[in-house]
């Protein structure tokens, strides 16, 4: 058999892990793998490549893609679908085995469906925003780079009381990863697109933290409202100095976790396994801590983040 791998949309740590897994275990199997260079636009300029295991083993413990990946919408081109097709016998490509996040995997895989090209999907992104799996490959790694930047932070909170800090995630529109972030960090307050607050409020609560530990601390969201503007709003309500520390690409680049890593090996195994089975249109997902191969395309679900969690990191529940 020969797998095509193409990676779409945001690269997320744990990308390269299991490519490494899933060549590792294709390779064993006698079959081959190739690799789109710049996601479907490279597909469709038939940059494909072999991905040999020997040069995917040193990338196994690295973030980011080694197959690079782009976010151009260009499969609603007219032809795409006949362009890919041609990619696709002209290389004797089986399948496709497709990396992306919400976007990518709620699109791609129905488009490729009426080509009939067969694929699993495999939900990357450190988001943790496609709905129907628990996790997404690189969510652990992106909490765990978080971490470590707000205990660098706090390093001076406690040494040095009398400030506040605000610590912001990439998440985009999405607030599960800051609202993670936050639980797991015991911030004093939490800021996420999906749900309003009041300025007012905001302000109260990092002054009442500040007096009973000697600093606050604030995660939000890169798209919570006042992302850009806190930092000199919230000074002028409270008289403290706000230090802003912006994780950015930083945080997508983080170095994958172990639970990524063994989340990649899992997925890498389950997908090979649906392959050899003969399956064609599906998608990797996590159901009860579990990974499992979902037979169809992405299932509907919310992927707001849990208000009940943001209610009480904020206080505004027990
Ligand atoms: O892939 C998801 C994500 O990392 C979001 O968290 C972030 O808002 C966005 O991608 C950034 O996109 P880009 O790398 O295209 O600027």
């Amino acid at each position: 058999m020969r797998t095509l791998i193409v990676v779409s949309g945001g690269d997320a740590p744990g990308i390269n892990t299991l490519i490494g897994h899933y060549v590792q275990i294709a390779s064993g199997r006698g079959d081959q793998v190739f690799g789109a260079r710049g996601g479907f636009p490279g597909l469709l300029s038939g940059h494909i490549v072999p991905v040999p295991l020997t040069d995917v083993l040193p990338w196994m413990g690295r973030a980011g893609s080694i197959l690079p990946t782009s976010r151009d919408p260009v499969l609603s081109q007219s032809g795409a679908g006949e362009r890919i097709q041609e990619q696709l016998r002209a290389h004797q490509i089986d399948h496709i085995l497709l990396f992306g996040g919400n976007g990518t995997l709620r699109h791609i895989p129905p488009l490729l469906r009426t080509w009939g090209i067969p694929c699993i999907g495999i939900p990357t992104t450190i988001d943790n925003d496609v709905p129907g799996t628990e996790i997404s490959l690189g969510f652990d790694s992106a909490c765990n780079a978080a971490y470590h930047a707000i205990d660098g932070v706090l390093a001076t909170g406690h040494a040095l009381n009398g400030r506040m800090f605000m610590v912001e995630t990439l998440g985009g529109t999405c607030g599960r990863l800051a609202l993670a972030v936050a639980h797991g960090a015991g911030a004093h307050a939490v800021l996420v697109p999906e749900f309003d607050y009041d300025e007012a409020w905001l302000a109260d609560r990092l002054t009442a933290a500040l007096s009973k530990v000697g600093f606050a601390l604030l995660v939000l969201c890169e798209g919570a409202k006042g992302a850009r503007t806190l930092a000199d709003t919230l000074p002028q309500r409270t008289a403290v100095r706000m230090r802003d520390v912006r994780l950015g690409h930083a945080q997508r680049g983080a170095t994958p976790s172990h639970r990524d890593r063994v989340l990649a090996a899992q997925m890498a195994q389950l997908a090979t396994a649906g392959f050899a089975g003969g399956v064609a249109n599906g998608i990797i997902l996590v159901r009860e801590g579990v990974p499992v191969l979902h037979q169809g395309g992405l299932p509907e679900g919310d992927t707001s983040p849990a208000r009940a969690l943001y209610d009480r990191i904020n206080g505004l529940s027990d």
